[in-house]
């Protein structure tokens, strides 16, 4: 009986949905900004593959009401329910033909602002250029760069939607490079505070590396199941690398460079392998692909100081040791819950390199001894966290509570103890989330993760707050030096 219940309606909507023409309606109100093929424009793409998060009924939700604070309007006064359940189906229905996303769609995205010969030959403000901050505003889409020494905003400048993977920046530290989820990358000049180029290199993309010459800006896509090279001058895509094994394609978990390697490393999530891409040849990279088998699928990872090894984690929560010499897994970790491999870091504890990571699923920050592959403590939380950081010059580790009850809190480790020393708590009742520490370690900087939220700026040695800059949702931080210089207490 109940079953009945569930399956008429759906039925019902389908009919309707049939009844009514959906591509014609979805050319009218719906491509100028989700694109005439649905692959997506100002809005997403409104394809099945990329609509995992939604289902039809909450998608005709959306339609109706549209989502406040973004450009999705609502179509509830213009289409009537019929018309608004029939694109809900049609959308979560299959394209058609594969989805493609190739030079020819990039370049027409592809949009180049300044030319070098444009650009300033020194920075247009007096602040440190290697100081600044970059800081994700997710609330409302814009990146703010701010001043690391007088903690002062020296501009703020839009992004695309879903600023996505953490910015990357030239080895200079001149430029930063912006990824969003839906696949436009953006080069921006921290020298000028203005956006150099941009592009839209996938439907749905992971994040982006840059190779430690400076020369190729790598991006890793969902879809379509692509890694896509971009030459780092002006994003002009050089080579498109599908990833596939043996006819069976992979969506690409994450793409990260290995600098001593002279590579980029792609973990990939549907293929059971790990690419080592070499680049600095006289060709753009995407040659002499290097696959190493993994046992797991990898989801998340995580290179040793020594880029020798990689620590990978999978969906169902499984750990692999691999050796990226010998392309063997070399040893299998027992870690509880999730890790996050892609905020751990890395410090030394009684002469040994450890790698902490913090825990999506239990509260649980887990030490680990990277010369023997043990899990040398674990050091409970009060739930489970995002990020996790530390700088060179600081006695502390500081890691957040992103979920449950306790999402306000901030744990500081003494990483010579391995004990937490202090709980702070920035705004009670409200998520705290991702430190980043300044240049010389001597402060943190904390995110209220809230649309009226701020920046709260804490000297690192007494725990004391320092200055609270308000911010649109800040989500994550990226301190210039600390990334170009790969400090052990940041990811890069
Ligand atoms: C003016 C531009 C614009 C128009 C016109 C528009 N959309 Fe959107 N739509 C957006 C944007 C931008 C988003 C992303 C909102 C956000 O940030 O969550 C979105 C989101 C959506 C989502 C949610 C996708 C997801 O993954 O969460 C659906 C479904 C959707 N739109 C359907 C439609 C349909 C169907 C139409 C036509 C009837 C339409 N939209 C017309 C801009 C538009």
């Amino acid at each position: 009986m109940r079953r009945w219940l569930l399956v008429l309606p759906l039925s019902l909507c389908w009919t309707l949905a049939v009844a009514t023409d959906a591509p014609r309606l979805f050319q009218q109100h719906c491509a100028a900004c989700h694109g005439k093929d649905r692959l997506g424009g100002t809005g997403p793409a409104l394809v099945p593959e990329n609509l995992s998060r939604l289902d039809p009924a909450k998608a005709a939700r959306v339609i109706d009401k549209g989502r406040a604070a973004t450009q999705m309007p609502a179509f509830g006064d213009r289409l009537h329910a019929g018309e608004i359940l029939a694109l809900a189906h049609w959308i979560f229905t299959p394209p058609g033909r594969s989805l493609a996303w190739g030079t020819d769609a990039m370049g027409a995205s592809h949009k180049v602002f300044r030319t070098p010969a444009q650009l300033p030959s020194a920075p247009v403000f007096k602040a440190d250029p290697l100081n600044l901050f970059v800081v994700v505003e997710s609330g409302d889409h814009h990146v703010t760069v701010l001043d690391g020494d007088r903690f002062e905003p020296l501009a703020r400048l839009p992004t695309h939607r879903a600023v996505h993977g953490g910015p990357k920046f030239s080895p200079d530290g001149r430029f930063v490079y912006i990824a969003s989820r839906d696949g436009w990358i953006q080069k921006l000049d921290l020298w000028s505070l203005q956006y150099v180029a941009e592009i839209r290199a996938g439907i749905n993309t992971r994040n982006l590396a840059v190779s430690g010459d400076g020369r190729w800006v790598l991006v890793g896509n969902y879809l379509p199941h692509t890694l896509v090279v971009l030459d780092a001058l002006d994003l002009r895509p050089v080579r498109v690398i599908p990833v596939r094994t043996g006819g069976k394609g992979s969506r690409v978990s994450a793409v990260y460079t290995a600098y001593p390697r002279h590579a980029f490393i792609a973990a990939l999530k549907d293929i059971p392998e790990v690419w080592e891409i070499p680049y600095g040849g006289a060709q753009p990279p995407g040659g002499g692909i290097r696959r190493i088998h993994s046992d797991v699928f990898l989801d998340d990872f995580l290179f040793d100081p020594g880029y020798r090894h990689l620590l990978a984690a999978s969906q169902d929560g499984r750990t692999e040791v691999i050796d990226l010499d010998s392309g063997k897994g070399i040893a299998r970790l027992q870690l509880p819950g999730m890790p996050h491999l892609a905020s751990g870091i890395t410090w030394d504890y009684r002469g040994r390199p450890v790698i902490a990571t913090p825990n999506l699923k239990q509260g649980v920050v887990s030490v680990i001894d990277t010369t023997t592959w043990q899990v040398i403590k674990r050091i409970p939380t009060l739930g489970p966290g995002f990020f996790m950081r530390s700088h060179e010059d600081t006695p502390y580790a500081w890691t957040d509570v992103f979920f449950g009850p306790d999402r306000d809190a901030i744990h500081v480790i003494d990483k010579a103890t391995l004990k937490i020393v202090k709980t702070l708590r920035p705004a009670p009742g409200r998520t705290a989330a991702h430190v980043e520490f300044t240049r010389d370690g001597r402060y943190a900087l904390v995110s209220v993760w809230a649309m009226d939220g701020a920046l709260v700026v804490y000297d690192a040695r007494t725990l004391k707050e320092v200055k609270r800059l308000p911010m649109v949702k800040p989500s994550g931080k990226y301190n210039v030096y600390n990334k170009i210089t790969r400090s052990r207490g940041t990811s890069h």
